[in-house]
């Protein structure tokens, strides 16, 4: 009989060069590789204790014990690390995020990629980081990206081996800095996992998903050469793709809402017009991802807030990856 404790902390991540589609949906092997930056301070802090008394996993998040898909979703991803561990103590969950819930931030990879960190370490796991991104991603996809630090690239593979994700530059490599401009706190009618089973019904999709490495190429070189033109272009181009292909799934996704076209369109203004540096991304909600520099961000928040209908801005840099916050036992 095992015991063992640990908490662990991981940041959220918006992605640059975006996931959407599998070629396997049971393992979360995404059709195209992906590149995001970890969002520093928006963060979830999970503990997992294995406890020989419990006859049953328990889930806890926000202080509220889980029943139904969201508990499923996680014993579904513990079975994964006890089968690993060869045990089969019960477990109990703890996890809190630190960002507003239903703020539209992506809380599925902070979350998995937390529970991952910590679960591993409370079963006296020693693995490294790429298995833990191997494992953070059968959880959910995004949280393959939120084990590295900094920036990362996530590489599509039909093996399951293959495809995991890795730094291409630590936090401090590029001031760039994410204001989230929330224009809904509504929760998605329709989550990512259901969306990523729809990709394939585009007749877009194909031609997204071929396409995608140059996309990568060219976003991983205007990070890595700090060129923020050519970043903006790339990564406002990636993000409508990828809406296109929501647009277009049968049955059609569509999650903008006016104020989102307000604000894409205002972004794009102040770039051409007034010279900031400044590009939109948007995932599978109607907020705006506002990336911008860190000296921009006073002006950038502000102009946000003057639009109608924008609710609250968040602001991220970007941040390290996951890591155990303690182990006991
Ligand atoms: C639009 O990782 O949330 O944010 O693997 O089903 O949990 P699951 O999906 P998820 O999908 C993220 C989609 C996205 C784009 C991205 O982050 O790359």
């Amino acid at each position: 009989m095992q015991t063992g404790k640990a908490s662990a902390r991981a940041n959220s991540n918006i992605a640059y060069i975006k996931y959407w589609g599998n070629c396997n949906n049971t393992l979360r092997l995404p059709s195209n590789s992906s590149l995001s930056m970890n969002l520093d301070g928006l963060h979830t802090q999970t503990t997992v204790t294995f406890e020989s008394s419990l006859n049953d996993d328990e889930v806890i998040i926000e202080n509220k014990t889980q029943s139904g898909v969201a508990r499923e979703r996680v014993i579904k991803h513990l079975n994964l690390i006890r089968d690993r561990a060869k045990m089969e103590t019960r477990a109990r969950v703890e996890s809190e995020n630190n960002f507003p819930t239903g703020a539209g931030i992506a809380s599925s990879a902070s979350a998995f990629a937390a529970l991952t960190t910590a679960a591993c370490a409370a079963a006296h796991l020693q693995l490294s980081e790429r298995e833990l991104s191997i494992i953070a991603r059968m959880g959910s996809g995004s949280a393959s990206r939120s084990v590295p630090t900094g920036f990362v690239e996530w590489y599509c593979s039909e093996r399951h081996d293959e495809s995991f994700a890795e730094s291409i530059a630590p936090p401090e490599y590029w001031n760039l800095v994410d204001c989230v401009a929330i224009v809904s706190a509504k929760h998605k009618e329709v989550g990512s996992t259901d969306g990523h089973s729809l990709a394939n019904t585009s007749p877009l999709q194909q031609a997204r998903v071929e396409d995608a490495p140059r996309r990568l190429k060219i976003c991983k070189e205007a990070l890595l050469k700090k060129d923020f033109a050519r970043f903006a272009d790339i990564v406002e181009e990636d993000a409508v793709m990828m809406h296109a292909i929501m647009m277009t799934s049968r049955p059609p996704l569509f999650y903008w809402l006016p104020p989102t076209l307000t604000v894409m369109g205002a972004v794009k203004e102040w770039r051409t017009r007034d010279g900031i540096p400044v590009c939109f991304t948007i995932d599978a909600g109607a907020n705006v991802h506002v990336i911008t520099l860190s000296d921009y961000v006073s002006d950038i928040e502000s102009r946000l807030r003057a639009i109608n209908g924008v609710q609250d801005v968040l602001k991220a840099k970007a941040g390290e990856g996951a890591r155990v916050m303690k182990n006991e036992q």
